[in-house]
């Protein structure tokens, strides 16, 4: 254990007093979590393999799943990959600073434990002014997976990051919540076509204005469970909350009966059903009896993505032995909100307009 210090920032304006000694503790192979607009980022210099160490020890992170590596403007890009393509180029000029992180053959100046000796290199310029004066006061690329233990839900505020590493991280930049709240797009420059390994913060539609030929796996919330995974971190069960999450898909008179069924044979059994769903929905479920929090207005899929994992952490801290989070439509921002809630369900869908939806539901309930 060591001991924490938080740092508060105004996010818009970071005082240069508190950046100057954050980055003074990456030169010093210090560990220190900052905000960026996606999720707070679990931060170290790339260039210093012991420093990395100590994200994966942290983070208890398997090592061959490889970080993202921050740099401050594109010029820099060139200094962390061995080439930089034509696509990258115009990727980057139209959508960095921004939630978007390019894989890239590495250069050789990256430790090798950044990319779990891969020879690629996943990189992002990002755009939140915090983690940009942090990157241009230290001049270093920044090693940084979001700040959280590996499986739990990525934290969007410094008390998430403290949940869950405190005593393990040196400086936490406390600016406030993020405003995404959802990971970066990744996508794979090194292959032909480009491969989209993460749906995120950039919605797939803005890219392929960009790379007309972007290859997207099919949609995540479809894939059958036996497919093997796209990219090294595209693991089922990697969002996972403490409780048993479970995707609620179909119509909202359906899902209702159903969570109203649902909450009553548990309650049979002394147990409590969390629900997450928009705000038009809330109120019928909570008046029968679930623990319900909301992901704002169904119509507005940026405020879905900036709550989904508070939301997550909430609930599970409330006494439920179940969470039904209900399906969002797969446009725009919904692709990665579906993608996460999918992975925090380990790939688990009950439609509610199925005739046994309820039974399907239970029995996850059962094999807990
Ligand atoms: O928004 C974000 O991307 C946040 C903030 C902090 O920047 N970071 C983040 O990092 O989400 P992390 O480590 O939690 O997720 C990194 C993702 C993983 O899915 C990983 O597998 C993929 O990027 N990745 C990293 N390096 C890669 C590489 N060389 N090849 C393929 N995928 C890579
Ligand atoms: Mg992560």
């Amino acid at each position: 254990m060591l001991s924490t210090t938080v740092l508060f920032v105004d996010p818009e304006n970071p005082e240069p007093r508190s950046i100057t000694v954050a980055a003074r503790a990456l030169a010093d192979g210090k560990l220190v979590a900052f905000p960026t607009e996606t999720v707070y980022g679990l931060g170290a210099n790339a260039l210093d393999y012991k420093a990395v160490e100590r994200i994966f020890a942290a983070k208890r992170r398997p090592h061959n799943d490889p970080l993202i590596v921050h740099v401050a403007a594109l010029e820099q890009v060139a200094t962390v990959a061995t080439t930089v393509p034509e696509a990258v180029l115009r990727l980057g000029t139209a959508l960095w600073p921004g939630p978007l992180t390019l894989v890239l053959r590495r250069g050789a100046s990256i430790a090798p434990n950044v990319a779990g000796g891969r020879d690629t290199v996943a990189i992002r310029i990002p755009s939140h002014p915090v983690a940009q004066a942090l990157l241009r006061k230290s001049g270093l690329p920044v090693a940084a997976p979001s700040a959280n233990l590996f499986t739990r839900p990525s934290p969007t505020t410094a008390q998430h990051v403290l949940d869950d590493l405190d005593g393990s991280v040196d400086l936490v930049l406390d600016g406030g919540p993020a405003t995404i709240g959802v990971e970066s797009t990744v996508v794979d420059m090194t292959q032909d076509p480009p491969l989209l390994l993460r749906p995120g913060g950039i919605p797939v539609e803005t890219l392929y204005a960009f790379v007309p030929h972007l290859a997207v796996p099919r949609v995540p919330l479809l894939h059958a469970e036996h497919e093997p995974a796209a990219g090294p971190g595209m693991l089922l069960k990697h969002y996972s909350p403490k409780v048993r999450v479970l995707v609620l898909a179909g119509s909202p008179a359906a899902a209702h009966q159903v969570v109203g069924r649902v909450v009553d044979l548990l309650r049979a059994q002394g147990l409590r059903l969390g629900v997450l769903a928009s705000r038009e929905e809330t109120p019928g479920y909570a008046a029968m009896g679930a623990q319900v929090v909301s992901l704002g207005a169904s119509e507005d899929l940026a405020a879905a993505a900036r709550l989904l994992f508070a939301r997550l952490r909430e609930l599970e801290a409330q006494d439920v032995q179940l969470i039904l989070a209900r399906a969002m439509p797969v446009t725009g921002l919904g692709l990665a909100i579906g993608d996460r809630l999918y992975r925090a369900a380990e790939g688990k869908v009950v439609n509610a307009d199925e005739p046994r939806a309820v039974e399907h539901v239970m029995a996850v309930v059962e094999v807990n």
